[in-house]
């Protein structure tokens, strides 16, 4: 077992110069002014005493190499927390701030493939590349990296050491890209303001230079800074004073969080207590890093009585609403509970329903058009059920209204669902009569005055399976994952990942494929393993968090992992958030608060369901 030690990491015991070692940059970094080009400032053996450099450990045996450890001058320097970036591929350095998607194209591709291969060779990597801190500052990496074999001779981790200075870049150039010889050091960094975009009165358009600031504030700020998203405002932030200036306005935050997150995601945001005081930078910086992320406990008062287990809960607005479920000796249940989230001391409260359905559990309740619930199948006392109801939770006298609707699916239980456009209640697969596992995927338009059931016609469905999660991301786009599926007579807990995008005409379920390898069927990365009843997240901007369910063996099910399905190659990434998760991940009922809290209910501890103390997943830092 190695052991690093941290402690010590920042005491200059390299043999350089103090005025070598160290420099602040705007307070926050801690960087090194290296001499120009040469080897490291360290031998090899230097490696086990304490430098003045970002020193990082990754998991050789696991796929894409994950990090399992950094170092505090990693941390001062980057400004990423070692929380942050644990269990992620160290590429992220290559992207300009956690915003960004794509390697930088500044970054030298021919040295990222001489990394590449060295690692693939197993050999030392000694080298020179572009990265970027935190807040997108760019920065020189002169990086060493060392396989360390063990006893059996294969590579059972990479060290990397990196050395970081400034890259003295024109930010022009850093916005502009493409052009990799104007990677130059340049005595002047960061022009206050951009004094020599000058505009050539007689042509009106200065070739090489931009008059975009010349244009009103009001006509940049609201014409077209308005119609970008987060990750580019916080880019062209960083160009000069000016913009920075014109950025840091919260209106136009909230336009550019409503670009990426959709109307609604905003609206619900806007609902939530404490955001405004947040504000949308903050809130948009937070969510798209997940640095504020942290599980806390709540008790909330009240009773959900009789005790049950196997129910159904949804949120509407700050609201939690609870349906049915099993009571003792399989009892079905039909009783509507309510917990508000944003009162000062939260209470489950039952509430009085007229015609209220019939008992069921193995049932899906989600949320439509603001404030209605829909509820659809389940096993009742009958036997299998495919009726859907609705309830509007804030009509006068709250009644649950049965929709016949017409041509609807097998009824069943233990199947997935999901709310599209806010109005569309999607049903996936599970278990139907005789415990043969569903397929199918059905659509039901409840904006309609007579709802239709429409089964969406594929010419290929996953393997069909129940306990798995649908997420929307996106906008109109699904994502399946996990559950029990069937393979052939056998049925097996997954961990595939499938999505299909509901504004195709014909749309198609598609296999995630991040690794590139040619075969491989699912996102790269350190993926869940697989498991059924668990939980899936959609954070604003169509990340995919996984956590809890049914996981065979000794993996932990309260490990969270992360996946954006938008990407390139999509990859799973472990969150590790600060906490204590629910000691008990199987047999959750979960859902997403006003966009920024994942409140996790009940939860098996062996004889009894809790509902008076829930677990919750804060995103950002309000809440808490
Ligand atoms: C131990 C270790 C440390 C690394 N440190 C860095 C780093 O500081 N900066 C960086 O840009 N890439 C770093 N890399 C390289 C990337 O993780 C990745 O291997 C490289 O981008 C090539 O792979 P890709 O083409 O799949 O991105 C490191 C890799 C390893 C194994």
């Amino acid at each position: 077992m190695m052991e690093w030690d941290s402690d010590s990491d920042i005491s200059n015991n390299s043999g350089l110069d103090d005025e070598e070692v160290s420099s602040s940059i705007n307070g926050l970094g801690f960087m090194l002014s290296g001499g120009v080009g040469g080897a490291l400032p360290f031998p090899v053996d230097n490696l086990l005493h304490p430098a003045p450099c970002g020193f990082v450990v990754t998991d050789a045996l696991e796929p894409d190499h994950p990090i399992i450890y950094v170092n505090s001058v990693f941390e001062m320097v980057t400004g990423y927390h070692a929380e942050e970036v644990l269990g992620r591929n160290c590429r992220f350095l290559q992207c300009r701030g956690p915003y960004a998607k794509r390697r930088h194209p500044m970054v030298d591709s021919t040295v990222v493939a001489e990394i590449r291969r060295c690692i693939e060779e197993g050999v030392e990597f000694q080298g020179e590349l572009l990265n970027f801190r935190k807040d997108g500052f760019p920065l020189m990496n002169r990086l060493r990296m060392t396989p360390i074999f063990g006893d059996d001779e294969t590579i059972t981790h990479i060290i990397g050491i990196q050395v970081f200075t400034e890259a003295k870049i024109d930010p022009v150039l850093l916005q502009g890209h493409s052009v990799k010889e104007s990677l130059r050091l340049s005595d002047k960094f960061f022009s206050p303001t951009p004094c020599d975009l000058r505009l050539d009165l007689n042509r009106g358009v200065n070739r090489g230079f931009c008059g975009l600031l010349y244009l009103s504030e009001e006509v940049v700020s609201l014409k077209i800074l308005s119609l970008l998203c987060p990750r580019d405002i916080a880019s062209v932030s960083s160009v000069c004073r000016k913009l920075y200036e014109l950025t840091k306005n919260e209106d136009l935050w909230r336009m550019v969080c409503q670009n990426e997150w959709g109307s609604e995601t905003t609206r619900i945001l806007e609902t939530v207590p404490g955001a405004k005081r947040l504000g949308w930078s903050r809130l948009a910086r937070e969510l798209t890093t997940l640095e504020a992320a942290a599980w806390r406990k709540l008790t909330v008062g009240g009773a959900v009585e009789p005790s049950r287990c196997n129910f159904s809960a949804c949120a509407v607005g700050n609201r939690v609403v609870l349906f049915g479920g099993e009571g003792v000796n399989m009892q079905p249940m039909n009783d509507t509970f309510v917990l508000d989230l944003s009162s000062s001391s939260p209470e489950w409260q039952h509430v009085k329903v007229s015609s209220p359905p019939p008992g069921r559990w193995g049932h899906t309740l989600s949320c439509v058009n603001g404030s209605n619930l829909v509820l659809f199948g389940g096993c009742g006392r009958q036997g299998l059920l495919n009726d859907v109801f609705l309830l509007d939770l804030d009509a006068k006298h709250p009644t649950w209204r049965e929709i016949s609707s017409l041509a609807p699916p097998l009824p069943r239980s233990w199947h997935s669902s999901c709310t599209l456009d806010g109005t569309k209640l999607i049903v996936s697969g599970g278990c139907a009569d005789s415990g043969v596992l569903l397929s199918d995927t059905f659509q039901l338009d409840l904006s309609m005055e007579k709802p239709i059931w429409r089964e969406i016609p594929v010419a290929w469905s996953p393997p069909s399976r129940l306990g798995h999660t649908l997420s929307v991301y996106g906008g109109r786009k699904i994502l399946m994952f996990g559950g029990l599926a069937k393979s052939g007579p056998l049925r097996f807990r997954s961990s595939d990942v499938f999505t299909m995008d509901l504004s195709e005409e014909e749309p198609c379920w598609r296999s995630v494929t991040g690794s590139g390898m040619p075969g491989a069927g699912n996102p790269g990365g350190v993926a869940p393993p697989p498991r059924l009843d668990h939980v899936a997240v959609s954070l604003p901007g169509g990340r995919i968090l996984v956590f809890g369910g049914s996981v065979a063996g000794l993996h932990s099910a309260s490990q969270l992992y992360i996946l954006d399905p938008t990407e390139e190659k999509p990859t799973w990434r472990i969150l590790n958030v600060p906490g204590r998760p629910p000691r008990f991940a199987w047999g959750h009922s979960t859902c997403v608060v006003g966009g920024t809290r994942a409140v996790v209910l009940g939860g098996q501890t062996g004889d009894e369901w809790m509902l008076s103390e829930i677990h919750e997943l804060s995103l950002a830092s309000f809440i808490i």
